[in-house]
């Protein structure tokens, strides 16, 4: 192994081993003590935002907010979401959509399908999109969504697997093969599949990236994302 994997393995460890451990008590869990103030302005649409902290295993580039997952904290933080949802209904909010990301928003299927039964049972909530990784998309766990998740938006990052390797997803989420295959059995079961990918990454030439367009599109899924690689 040369000096320069060393050093990137190092750095990937660092930076997982730093969050686990800053993240894996700091969530305050205890956050709906209050009683809701706001209340909805008049004729404004409102669009209803649910986040789902929680990840395995920490991606050295994400800049969202999350925790080490916990399946006991993950249940009270998903009937904490579920409270607020009642309560936002009692001030009079409606919505017309959902968005959840994460985090891993599949992290605990049994806690987010309740969640999202919840919504449309207090909303006029016509469409639901949620975030995946790779290891949350396979058609048993899929089937429990069918009828609730109208858009999955998949992590892809890349299909590059020494890119995957140097942002430490190759381990946890597969090869650029694997996770290929895994997408085409996605296909067909939610109306919208979405691959998110990232551009810009170190090291990142414009041949991988072109190749990563290429692999992309022969996928042939609803929509395709590429984000530029964000600092944070
Ligand atoms: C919040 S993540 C959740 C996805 C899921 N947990 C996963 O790992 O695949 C949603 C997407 O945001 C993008 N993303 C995360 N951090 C980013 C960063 N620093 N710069 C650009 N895009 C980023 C990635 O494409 C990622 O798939
Ligand atoms: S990219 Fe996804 S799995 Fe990785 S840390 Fe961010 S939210 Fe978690």
């Amino acid at each position: 192994m040369g000096f320069k994997n060393i050093i990137e393995r190092f750095s990937i460890n660092y930076a997982h081993n730093t969050m686990q451990k800053s993240l894996y008590n700091g969530l305050n869990i205890d956050i709906l003590d209050k009683k809701y103030v706001k209340t909805p302005r008049e004729n404004t649409e409102y669009m209803l935002y649910a986040h789902v902290p929680f990840c395995h295993t920490f991606c050295p580039y994400c800049s969202f907010h999350k925790y080490h997952y916990e399946q006991e904290l993950a249940k009270i933080y998903f009937e904490n979401l579920r409270e607020e949802m009642r309560q936002i209904k009692e001030a009079g909010f409606d919505f017309s959509s959902l968005y959840v990301g994460g985090g891993t928003t599949l992290i605990n299927e049994p806690e987010l399908e309740k969640t999202l039964k919840l919504a449309k049972d207090l909303f006029s909530i016509e469409d639901i999109s949620a975030e995946s990784d790779p290891n949350h998309i396979s058609p048993e766990s899929l089937s429990r969504f069918d009828g609730l998740i109208d858009r999955l938006s998949v992590g892809v990052q890349s299909f590059d697997n020494e890119t995957l390797k140097r942002v430490g997803r190759y381990e946890k989420f597969g090869s650029a093969e694997e996770t290929k295959r895994k997408l085409e059995q996605t296909l067909g079961k939610i109306p919208v599949i979405s691959l998110d990918l990232i551009f810009n990454l170190p090291n990142q030439t414009k041949e991988q990236l072109i190749n990563d367009i290429n692999v992309a599109k022969s996928i042939s899924p609803q929509q395709i994302t590429f984000y530029p690689l964000m600092k944070s």
